[in-house]
């Protein structure tokens, strides 16, 4: 097979490509992320390309539909759907890279005692004799005074009697339940995981104390087959060696971390006996390879939901032979078990005689209401424009991405992350940006643009508002907010707030009776609640009712590794909360149309 070579913007090694690949495959396959929401099907138009040099297959309709005259005439090509017909010199330009994102592992921490799970037993042996052949680990078991050890990991058991005596016959053993499942690792170590779409985070724990000694945060690999969840889902029904490579990938991506933490600790993996993992249904089934299909589909029905605790080895996850993987249990289709850690982190039962909610904003925004009575959790189709997408000038909460907007006498100023040159605006950015507008009055209650307000431009795709000028962004390029992303916020914002209202409906509450908004997850934790309160996302309570708690789903699966009474109460969450579907709720369409309009009452 013919193989041609791509030089980019970005590195003086080429890239090698087969003939009959797309450019995407090859970048993906040289380890180079672009960005992508439809998993390079050509519809979603992010993976743009500059060819430079050299010559590729013409044209496709899908990037004539996604791609305007302009670009077309720049050379701007979509990676996804090009292939090379000879080496080639291709820019990717910088909107288009997946950029080291901010990733959230904080998160507000509860004290709990650790319960151990794993236990660690120091043993020293008489070797055998003639007058005491028991089997060695007849001779082990013998010896361990928790009286319920019974059985051994079966691999480990084929290599027993080679570690006994390579010890000496002194030893430490690593015991989960009633089985050996480790010789040799004196310490006690697990890992917590919380597998998001999009962003991986890992927790290093001593199991002893329950404290958590390290964190990190990795994209999760599986973004390069789309950013969203329901490509994956389109992905993994194509063919079940479709689901195995997406299977593989967020595999990979844990291993990854675990090698990470492991080399930063200077530990083994083989230190890490248990781990336990927290994630949406969708990422939950992926993970253990289940099948999708049913999730993607009205009634979004899962495979299973209840815990499950298994032999990491079999997931081919990377830490001691022996050790297990728990995955905390899910609430249905569109709750996983990523909510059940928030609920269990949060303490969202506890002081509630008033409401408590419990809300994780992203592409489905999960919402959980506690009070004396009950607790009822619901999820509501928010979309991505929070994460960026469907904005014009939309990109994740990268560096030189847009944080946070103020309005002053007419003039936008901008904060970006690391204070670096605009490229374009993140989600908590575009959240204090139509705040902003609507409170200087650069739009109306409809959130129409009012084109006599300084900054307000009219461009061929309608009215937009510059927030930075062109000499100003380090895109060469003005970053604005167009008419269509003020519509897209409107419709995320709408479909939060009718979540909240109708979760408030089926407990019999109403918004007077909000006690506490607690928001957890990585965008939770940069938005200006002042903002969301000025759109109407959220309820007009006091300032001091919201909390910002950050990562509260990598706390709870923390809290499930170092205690067996977290484990339990995880599991009676899962089995009591009652799960509501906003879309078929009576009162859903009505709620949603008012809840599409700003705020008739300026907070100011
Ligand atoms: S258009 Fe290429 S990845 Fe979506």
């Amino acid at each position: 097979m013919s193989r041609f070579n791509i030089i980019t913007n970005l590195s003086r090694e080429a890239i090698h490509v087969d003939k009959d690949s797309s450019i995407m495959q090859a970048f993906t396959d040289a380890g180079v992320e672009i960005t992508s929401i439809c998993g390079g099907k050509g519809k979603c138009g992010r993976c743009k390309i500059i060819i430079r040099e050299g010559r590729v297959t013409p044209i496709t309709n899908n990037e004539k539909d996604m791609l305007s005259t302009e670009e077309i005439e720049r050379g701007i090509r979509l990676a996804c759907q090009t292939k090379p017909l000879s080496d080639l010199k291709v820019e990717i330009p910088l909107e288009s890279l997946i950029l080291s994102q901010r990733l959230q592992t904080e998160g507000e921490e509860i004290k709990v005692e650790a319960e151990p799970i794993i236990h660690k037993v120091f043993l020293r042996l008489d070797p055998p004799t003639l007058s005491d052949p028991r089997p060695d680990l007849t001779r082990v078991i013998n010896n361990i005074n928790e009286k319920e050890i019974k059985r051994i990991d079966f691999i480990l058991s084929k290599n027993i009697s080679n570690i006994l005596r390579e010890k000496g016959w002194a030893f430490t053993l690593t015991l989960y339940g009633d089985e050996i499942i480790g010789i040799g690792s004196e310490i006690n170590l697990g890992m917590a995981f919380d597998i998001g779409s999009t962003k991986l985070a890992a927790y290093l724990v001593d199991l002893d104390t329950g404290r958590t000694l390290d964190a990190i945060g990795f994209i999760n690999p599986q973004v390069s087959y789309g950013d969203d969840i329901v490509s994956r889902i389109s992905y993994a029904m194509e063919e079940e060696k479709k689901r195995e490579e997406l299977r593989r990938a967020i595999i990979k991506g844990i291993n990854g971390m675990i090698a990470s933490l492991c080399r930063r600790n200077k530990i083994e993996k083989e230190d890490i006996s248990n781990i336990t993992i927290v994630g949406n249904t969708v990422m939950h089934h992926l993970l253990l390879g289940l099948p999708v299909r049913h999730l993607g589909l009205a009634p979004y029905i899962p495979v299973l939901k209840e815990s499950q605790d298994i032999k990491a080895r079999d997931l081919g996850i990377d830490i001691m032979r022996g050790g297990y993987a728990y995955l905390l249990p899910l609430i249905g289709g569109y709750i996983g078990s990523d909510h059940v850690a928030m609920i269990l982190a949060t303490r969202l039962w506890e002081n509630r005689k008033k409401v408590r909610i419990g809300i994780d904003i992203g592409t489905n925004t999960e919402i959980a209401f506690a009070d004396e009575k009950k607790i009822v959790s619901l999820s509501c189709a928010s979309g991505p424009a929070f994460e960026g997408y469907g904005i014009k000038q939309g990109v994740k909460a990268v560096s030189g991405a847009i944080d946070g907007v103020k309005i002053e006498d007419n003039d936008p100023v901008c904060s970006t992350i690391d204070n670096k040159p605009a490229i374009g605006i993140c989600g908590s950015g575009i959240l204090d940006a139509i705040a902003e507008l609507y409170t200087s009055g650069a739009i109306n209650e409809k959130g129409r643009l009012q084109e006599s307000f300084p900054s307000v431009r009219r461009s061929s795709e309608g009215l937009e508002f510059i927030l930075v000028k062109k000499e100003d962004s380090g895109i060469n390029n003005d970053i604005v907010v167009s008419q269509s992303d003020i519509s897209s916020i409107l419709l995320a914002k709408a479909a939060i707030r009718a979540g909240i209202s109708i979760g408030l409906k089926e407990i019999g509450r109403d918004d007077n009776e909000i006690k506490e908004i607690v928001i957890s997850g990585a965008f939770g934790s940069y938005i200006n609640p002042e903002s969301a309160i000025k759109i109407g996302m959220l309820p007009k309570i006091d300032l001091r009712l919201i909390k910002q708690v950050g990562n509260a789903a990598g706390v709870g699966a923390r809290l499930v590794l170092i205690s067996k009474s977290e484990r339990e109460l995880a599991n009676t969450i899962a089995d009591n909360v009652r799960y509501v579907e906003t879309c078929i709720h009576p009162d859903f369409t009505k709620i949603f149309a008012r809840s599409m309009f700003l705020p008739k009452t300026k907070v100011e």
